[in-house]
C-alpha cells in the first residue's frame, strides 16, 4: 500500500492523490456496508486513475505500445482513455492479475452491462467521493448505502443530462449500462 502510494504521488500528484484517497475511503466504507471484498475494492480504488494525468499523446503512444484495441470514441478523449490504459498499466507495474480490479479500473468512468459489485463500488465511489460536488448529489450518496444498483442508475442520468447539455459524446457502455439496470427492473418501485 505504502509502495502504491509513492508511486501514486509521483505520477498523478498531490491533489488527485487527495482525490483518490477520498475515492478508497468511500469505496471501502460502501464494500463495508455492501459486503463487498475490501481487499480487491481498495486496490481498485486507489489504482483507478493511475493514467489520468497522461496527455492524450502520451496515452496514444501508450495506447499502441501495448497494442490495447479502443474504440473510436475512448481513443479520442482522455476522460475515457485513462480508465482501460490505467488498467493496462497497473497490470504491468503492479503485476496485478485479478480481472475484476482491471475491470473496475477499465469501466469507472463510462460503467458497463452487468457489472460486478467491485466494480459498481469502485465506479459510484469515484462518482459521490466528499470532494465532489454537483446537484443531486446527496441522494445518490443516500442511495448508494442503501441500493448499489439504484445508485449508479441515478449517476447514469446525471451523467447523460450532463453531457446532453454540453452536447458531449455518450459512450455507448454508458448506455449499455443503463439499459441492463431497466432491463432488470432497477428504479421501478
Ligand atoms: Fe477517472
Ligand atoms: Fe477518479
Amino acid at each position: 500500500m505504502d509502495r502504491i502510494i509513492e508511486v501514486l504521488k509521483e505520477r498523478i500528484g498531490e491533489k488527485r492523490l487527495d482525490h483518490t484517497l477520498s475515492v478508497v475511503d468511500e469505496a471501502l466504507g460502501l464494500a463495508k456496508r455492501h459486503k463487498a471484498p475490501e481487499d480487491k475494492v481498495k486496490i481498485a480504488a486507489l489504482l483507478h486513475d493511475f493514467a489520468k494525468n497522461l496527455s492524450l499523446e502520451e496515452s496514444l503512444r501508450l495506447t499502441r505500445e501495448y497494442k490495447l484495441e479502443l474504440d473510436d470514441v475512448t481513443i479520442t478523449n482522455t476522460e475515457l482513455i485513462h480508465g482501460p490504459l490505467g488498467a493496462r498499466m497497473v497490470k504491468e507495474y503492479f503485476n496485478i492479475g485479478d480481472q475484476e480490479i482491471l475491470n473496475a479500473i477499465t469501466y469507472h468512468t463510462t460503467g458497463r452491462a452487468n457489472m460486478t459489485t467491485v466494480e459498481k463500488i469502485v465506479f459510484l465511489a469515484d462518482f459521490i467521493e466528499p470532494g465532489r460536488e454537483f446537484e443531486g448529489i446527496q441522494i445518490i450518496r443516500a442511495k448508494a448505502l442503501v441500493n448499489l444498483d439504484e445508485a449508479i442508475l441515478m449517476a447514469l442520468d446525471s451523467t447523460i443530462e450532463y453531457l446532453l447539455k454540453k452536447g458531449s459524446i455518450i459512450h455507448v457502455n454508458t448506455v449499455h449500462a443503463r439499459n441492463f439496470l431497466l432491463r432488470i427492473g432497477v428504479g421501478e418501485s
